[in-house]
This record gives structure tokens, C-alpha cells and sequence, in this order.
């Protein structure tokens, strides 16, 4: 059985890959990472929907090749130019000499400027909504820029129901065995698409508002992305994930990232994640930003409705790691959080709540609770992160009667 045609004429021919260990030489990959590439097979063209990066090329190859159906792929679709899928683009021209690349006249410059392609035949340049015909099936182009680079568009199959999206719904794990949610426990998919979704895509929330709401009345039977699995069962419920997300809409839970050199910031955090508890609340994910992976503490802030920042004062700054955090945060335009902050200090008073009141400011955020311990924490400290606790937790409680 050709486990690659996971629907007819569709086959799927990307590539695992377990020997990576930072995405974008930022992200861990503790569960690897595929990155995809499909054949459509048409009763009178062949199109290669993106390609691989380029340390898998070879492995790339022998998979076209044992599709077997077509010797011949006339087209190369390139949805998205970053490189985890462009990269392998001038081998493809080597070995199929004769195809013809569809993109849009962004996806052209960039082939031009990374590549050094400037063939003017080589190219098919496509508008928003244009079609190709591949015979008994036909490709429609779907504009989605910056989802996740300006010029990445999507590409559907209308008869089929069959959606290639680029890096949307998109996730970090590769492929074990199967190919589909059919074929495959998905679990690790799912959970990695906060990830996935806050580390790369997580700036660009509002145009991936736009591209969902742009393909809202497609059919859709099959969601291939550039990442993970083909998506067929789950399709509602990563839709759901992604719209979510890009609508910085978060689920009940506390983060708590903090930077402490001697303890004493992580005993007031300890203090107040008690205090919390006791008032109920049981989501909490507590980050020491010196240890913490950043893509853990940003899949946490984003995922969780509250944020709690805990800084020491740091040669009359914020800790470092704490402000690295925040400035990662800054850079995600992260919004519509129950924020919170704690400092420590042991001379400089107001360094962090004056910082984290400029940060508060600029990023739109309402500070809920404020706490400032000097030194070690005593028995009023106790009693203060008692009340910042409560403060927070009535905060909460009203965001959720809100809803
Ligand atoms: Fe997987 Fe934006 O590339």
C-alpha cells in the first residue's frame, strides 16, 4: 500500500527530521520536525506543492521519485520562501529541468534573491485568486501574506477539498510512521502547535485573522501545512487552535516568569504561587527565565489569560533574562492579559516597577496587582503577596464572568 496517497492524486513526499535541535536556530525540537511537500497528480500536469530544506534533499528526492506515477512534474508550487521549504528549490530545477515555477511576484524576488534564479521562463506569476488547470483537477491561489512572510499564499484543490496552507496550523513533531490524524496519534502535534504557533507565527496574529477569515467558506477535507501532520479529523479542532490564538484569546491559567540571582525573587514567587492556590486557582506554570527554554515561557504567556513578571533589579534595570522575555513578548505584540508584576531590590526602590510601568504602558496592558519586596521576604511581604494574590484572583474571577 502507497501510504503517501493519502487521498486520490494527492501524495505526500516531505521529510522528517530528528537531528535539528533549534528551528530557525532559536526553537528546540525535542520531537523533531517534517517538513512537507505534496504531489498533485492531474490527468495532464503534475505540480510539487513546496519543497524541503535543503539538508534533505536527498531523502526529498527518492520520495518524489517513489510516488512513481509521474516521471515528469511540470510545476513547482511555492507557497512560503522561507527556507525550511525553499531550500531544496535549485535541485528541483536540476533534476526536472523542465519545470516551471508558480508563485506570486513576491515569491519571485525572493527566489531571484536567494537563489540567484532570474530565468524569466522559469516562472509562472500568479494573482490572487487565479487558477491553474492540472486537468481533472485545478489549483487555486489564496493570497495570505504574512502568514508568516509577506509572501506566502495558500494553494487549493477545489474538487478535493484539499487545502495546502503554508505554514498555517503548521506544528513541531515529526511524523511518526503515518502521514494523517488518521494514520497517526497526533497528541504531540496538538500540544506543539502552541508552540509552534507562539514562537514563529505569534507577531502576525492579525493577518492570520485575516487569511482564516479569507478562506472561511472553503470546504475543506484535507489541511496539508508545511508542518505536521494532514490534518482530516482534527481539522475543527485545530482551526479552533489557530483562530484562537491569532485572536490572542487565552485559556484560564496563570503564568509566572520571574529572574532571581540569590532566591529571594523566586521565594516571593513561591509565596504568591501558594497564596494562589489556596485561593483555588490550579493552572499555574511557573518559569525561572534563567533556566526556563524562551519557546516554553512565550507558549505560556501566550496560551494563559494571566502573566505575572517577578524581576530582581539588575544594575538599575530589570534581570536580564526577564527583560529578554519581555522584549520577546514586545516583539509577539502580545495583548489582553491580566498582567501582574512583582520587583526586588536592595537599594533601587522603583527601577522595576517604574520599568514594568513603561512596558505596561507601551504594550496597552493594565497593571492588576503590583508587589515590591526589598531584600529577603519578612512576615509583611507574606501578607502583601496575600493581597496581591487576592487582587489578581478577583481579577480573574471577573474576566471569566465576563465571558
Ligand atoms: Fe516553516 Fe515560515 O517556514
Amino acid at each position: 500500500m502507497n501510504i503517501r496517497e493519502f487521498t486520490k492524486d494527492i501524495f505526500y513526499v516531505g521529510v522528517n527530521d530528528r537531528t535539528t535541535h533549534l528551528f530557525e536556530a532559536l526553537w528546540p525540537l525535542p520531537y523533531g520536525v517534517s517538513y512537507n511537500s505534496y504531489i498533485v497528480a492531474g490527468t495532464e500536469k503534475t505540480a510539487l506543492i513546496d519543497t524541503v530544506r535543503i539538508d534533505e534533499v536527498h531523502a526529498y528526492i527518492d520520495a518524489i521519485e517513489s510516488v512513481g506515477r509521474n516521471a515528469r512534474i511540470d510545476y513547482l508550487v511555492v507557497n512560503h520562501m522561507e527556507p525550511d521549504h525553499s531550500g531544496s528549490i535549485p535541485e528541483i530545477i536540476k533534476y526536472y529541468p523542465g519545470i516551471k515555477i508558480i508563485g506570486n511576484s513576491k515569491t519571485i524576488d525572493m527566489i531571484k534573491g536567494f537563489y540567484h534564479i532570474d530565468d524569466p521562463d522559469r516562472f509562472l506569476e500568479v494573482k490572487d485568486g487565479d487558477t491553474i488547470s492540472l486537468g481533472d483537477h485545478t489549483l487555486k491561489f489564496y493570497f495570505t501574506p504574512m502568514v508568516h512572510w509577506p509572501e506566502t499564499m495558500m494553494t487549493y484543490v477545489e474538487d478535493l477539498g484539499v487545502l495546502f496552507s503554508g505554514d498555517a496550523f503548521g506544528t513541531f513533531g515529526a511524523l511518526n510512521g503515518g502521514i494523517t490524524d488518521r494514520d497517526m496519534d497526533t497528541d504531540i502535534h496538538i500540544s506543539e502547535m502552541y508552540r509552534y504557533y507562539s514562537n514563529i507565527v505569534g507577531k502576525y496574529g492579525r493577518f492570520v485573522g485575516k487569511a482564516l477569515e479569507k478562506l472561511s467558506g472553503l470546504t475543506l477535507n484535507y489541511i496539508c501545512s508545511t508542518h505536521g501532520p494532514v490534518w482530516i479529523d482534527r481539522i475543527n479542532e485545530v482551526v479552533k487552535i489557530v483562530s484562537d490564538l491569532a485572536s490572542y484569546k487565552s485559556e484560564p491559567g496563570i503564568t509566572i516568569v520571574y529572574g532571581s540571582m540569590y532566591g529571594n525573587t523566586a521565594e516571593v514567587v513561591e509565596s504568591v504561587a501558594r497564596e494562589l492556590t489556596s485561593l483555588g486557582i490550579r493552572n499555574i506554570r511557573i518559569h525561572n527565565a534563567s533556566v526556563s527554554p524562551m519557546s516554553d515561557m512565550i507558549t505560556d504567556a501566550f496560551r494563559y489569560k494571566t502573566l505575572i513578571v517577578a524581576s530582581a533589579t539588575y544594575s538599575m534595570r530589570l534581570f536580564p533574562a526577564v527583560e529578554t522575555f519581555m522584549n520577546a513578548m514586545e516583539t509577539r505584540e502580545i495583548k489582553d492579559k491580566i498582567f501582574a508584576v512583582i520587583g526586588n531590590y536592595t537599594w533601587a526602590k522603583n527601577v522595576v516597577a517604574d520599568k514594568m510601568k513603561e512596558y505596561a504602558d507601551r504594550m496597552k496592558l493594565e497593571i492588576t496587582a503590583a508587589l515590591t519586596v526589598k531584600q529577603s521576604p519578612d512576615t509583611e511581604d507574606e501578607n502583601a503577596a496575600w493581597e496581591f494574590a487576592r487582587q489578581l484572583v478577583n481579577a480573574m474571577e471577573v474576566v471569566e464572568t465576563d465571558k
